[in-house]
């Protein structure tokens, strides 16, 4: 069960640069609309993501796959929420002597992809291309180097053993190629985008692969998902949502700290930040009004950043709210027991765990941020493992279809995203994107400033 904390964002705890109470007992009622209108999206169709954990046929057909095929290396070809989730699932939840491992190739950068590649037997890797449009330029390129790659190596014969395409069920050049070549298609449902499809086969896929509890993680999800539609004071989702909206309206907290007391979230929060970022981002809102608004996303890592990030962050302007993720329970406490008891710097921690000294620290880095008077609240689950990550994501997502509804935004496009696709499919002269050509012609007739 995830319960979120947000006494640290109150003016009793912050002073002017928090909340009064009374606006979180006023949000509660208000708030209800927006649990309505995620759910009116639902029922008509129009959203998916809420519906993906009890939808049975495309979660066996990945565990009856999974079983079929074994192999060390599972390569995945994607970029942002095609890639992001599965990466975050494996750093969760993969134990570091697993024997299947996972190896993303969300960059382009050549020295990248030819080093990653030199790494890996084609024999032993089996290769998942993901692209909910089915024609994104990155994915497409990689997807044709590395078909050409295992081809080399193993000859065309084996390659409908060793590919599968998880693409949207109905278009884009992904879905027809699969169809072409025969290989095993995974569908992302249409009403589930990019970024919101880590419990669809883009994420389930390649955690099946890798031996992860696909079965506990849509538990969790679907335990979450029942507790996000619940009244305000009962829905973690909602009233994190309506915090971070109220800080950044509000009291200008426009920098989003992702802070996470545990190494295995890590990358998590890299998923979270395309989450947050890319739905909350947004020039207009629905009446059509230019607002710009949205939270910048940010990640710093308990401890690792108490020696980085933290001085800025309580010293530093006051424009962030901090979410920290905390874990009660680890999988290892690790006793400490030294030699060296006589030396004030370790005798102190004789017999005490690594645990209590984590968790100490993160409860020190809390009080600092809050003696600073910067608000800050937390998420907490029991410990990391598969329940708990489909509970997290669950939660993240409809955190942030949340704040879409207080921001009036549309949280589940992205018109910057796909322009920067388009100028990228004109300067490499895609057929049916000419229209940018002049954009381009003028960029490149700009005199360049440059110094050297
Ligand atoms: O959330 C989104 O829709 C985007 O960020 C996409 O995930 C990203 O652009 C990759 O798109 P695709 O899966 O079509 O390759």
């Amino acid at each position: 069960m995830i319960t979120f904390d947000y006494t640290n964002v109150l003016e009793s705890s912050v002073g002017s640069h928090g909340l009064p109470e009374s606006s979180l007992s006023a949000a509660a009622g208000s708030a209800q609309r927006a649990v309505a209108a995620i759910d009116a999206a639902h029922v008509e169709g129009k959203l998916g993501f809420a519906n993906i954990p009890t939808t049975e046929k495309p979660i066996n057909d990945v565990l009856t796959f999974a079983r079929e095929h074994r192999f060390k290396n599972i390569l995945i070809l994607g970029i942002g929420g095609s890639a992001l989730g599965p990466a975050a699932l494996e750093a969760a939840l993969a134990r570091p002597n697993a024997t299947s491992k996972l190896v993303v190739l969300d960059n382009i950068d050549p020295d990248f992809i030819a080093g990653t590649l030199e790494a890996l037997d084609p024999a032993d890797t089996f290769v998942n291309v993901i692209a909910k449009s089915g024609v994104t330029a990155e994915t497409m390129a990689t997807f044709a180097f590395v078909r050409k790659w295992m081809n080399d190596a193993l000859g065309s014969s084996k390659l409908r053993d060793r590919f599968a395409v998880t693409t949207d069920p109905e278009k884009g050049d992904l879905l027809a190629i699969a169809r072409q070549e025969r290989f095993p298609v995974f569908e992302i449902p249409r009403n589930v985008g990019g970024r919101f499809s880590v419990l669809t086969p883009v994420g389930t896929l390649p955690a099946a692969l890798l031996g992860l509890d696909v079965v506990s993680m849509m538990r969790g999800a679907e335990q979450t998902a029942a507790q996000c539609r619940k009244p305000f004071f009962d829905n973690p989702a909602l009233a994190a949502a309506f915090v971070q909206w109220i800080l950044d309206h509000q009291l200008r907290k426009s920098i989003l700290v992702l802070f996470p007391y545990s190494q295995a979230l890590w990358k998590f929060a890299f998923w979270f930040k395309q989450l947050w970022g890319e739905s909350l981002g947004k020039r207009f809102d629905r009446r059509k009004n230019e607002v710009h608004c949205g939270q910048t996303p940010t990640a710093a890592l308990g401890v690792t950043d108490q020696h980085s990030q933290l001085q800025l962050f309580i010293e530093g302007p006051n424009d962030k709210s901090f979410l920290f993720w905390s874990v009660r329970e680890f999988h290892d406490t690790l006793k400490l027991e030294h030699p060296y008891k006589n030396f004030d710097s370790m005798g102190y921690l004789q017999g005490r765990t690594m645990a209590e000294l984590f968790s100490s620290e993160r409860q020190a880095t809390e009080m600092a941020i809050t003696e600073a008077g910067r608000p800050n609240s937390t998420v907490t689950i029991e410990r990391v493992d598969a329940t708990a990550m489909g509970s997290l994501i669950m939660f993240s997502q409809y955190m942030t279809a949340y704040a879409g509804e207080f921001y009036d935004i549309d949280a589940f496009d992205q018109p910057g995203v796909e322009y920067g696709k388009k100028l990228t499919f004109c300067l490499m002269d895609r057929p049916g994107f000419e229209e940018f050509r002049p954009k381009i012609e003028a960029e490149r007739r700009k005199t360049r400033k440059i110094v050297r």
